[in-house]
């Protein structure tokens, strides 16, 4: 029940109508039994910083960051967590003691995800998209005991930015690119993919999997990110070739829970939220 003691928490964007977020947070605080409440609140772009020196002044405790707003919030805070500050990007802010605290735990999110079927250690990786998906995964994997990251982009150049930026921190140093006609050649040769291009997504036009059975080995993993829906052709394909998969539905509730536990302290029920979740996806 709401009361006069309830804790707000919300999302930003732009649109804001069609997330997931206040489905599946709401349905962590209500099993939680915490006295929390978490709205959609739709921001433009011209209104970014007066939204978040509001929702400061309103003592609103927390809000998750979406499209087009995780970089542009970057200078409308006050600290940034380490990780975040290397992605470049926020999707999740704390208020406290008056300030706001970015964090990005879209990374941490896929990296669960992955730790629910195999460990990344000494793994090589490819990671298919160089957009801000790609940038926050890359970042978190480089700083998780991988061996390789190898990042595949339509824009070549693009994902050579991305992987000499990540080289430059010293935090990985086996980091290649390759562009879109290796994609084939370079699944051979890695232990997990990973698909962050919305190829596939529901409503995008372009349904064909990255990959057909065929060209997938059966002794990899394949993660794909896009969550709607939940079984994606490339998902399908990498089933039909015997490989472990796993789908986007993970990383959008490991990343939900991380931040959860940044506002809260509580680990989230990420069974019951999926549950949640999977009543309203195909
Ligand atoms: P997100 O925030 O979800 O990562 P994004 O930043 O727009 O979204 O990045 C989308 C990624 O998917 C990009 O790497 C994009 O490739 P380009 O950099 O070449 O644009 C990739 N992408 C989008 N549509 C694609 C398509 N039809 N084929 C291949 N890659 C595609």
């Amino acid at each position: 029940m709401i009361d006069g003691t309830t804790n707000i928490i919300g999302v930003i964007g732009d649109p804001i109508e069609h997330s997931f977020s206040p489905i599946i947070n709401n349905a962590a605080f209500e099993y939680l039994n915490l006295n929390y409440v978490y709205l959609p609140f739709h921001v433009l772009s011209e209104n970014l910083g007066s939204a978040i020196g509001g929702a400061n002044k309103l003592n609103i405790k927390g809000l998750n960051v979406t499209i087009p707003h995780k970089k542009n919030v970057l200078v409308t805070l006050n600290h940034l967590d380490p990780i975040a500050k290397e992605i470049g990007a926020v999707n999740t802010i704390k208020f406290e003691n008056n300030e706001a605290i970015g964090y990005n735990t879209d990374g941490i999110g896929c990296l669960h995800a992955l730790e629910n079927k195999t460990s990344v250690t000494n793994k090589d990786i490819l990671v298919v998209g160089a957009g801000g998906a790609s940038r926050a995964i890359c970042y978190q994997l480089a700083h998780s005991g991988i061996n390789s990251l190898t990042v595949i982009n339509r824009d070549l150049a693009k994902a050579e930015e991305l992987t000499s930026n990540i080289k430059n921190t010293g935090i990985l140093s086996d980091l290649n690119y390759d562009n879109m006609d290796n994609l084939i050649l370079q699944a051979q040769q890695t232990d997990i993919l990973i698909n962050t291009t919305p190829l596939g997504m529901k409503g995008y036009p372009d349904q064909n999997p990255i990959l057909h059975a065929d060209e997938i080995p059966e002794d990899i993993i394949v993660n794909d990110i896009v969550y709607n829906p939940i079984e994606t052709n490339l998902i399908k394909e990498a089933k039909e070739a015997g490989a472990k998969t796993v789908n986007g539905v993970k990383m959008l509730i490991y990343q939900a829970a991380e931040a959860i536990k940044i506002w809260t302290g509580k680990e989230a029920p990420k069974d019951i939220m999926e549950n949640k979740l999977r009543e309203i996806l195909t």
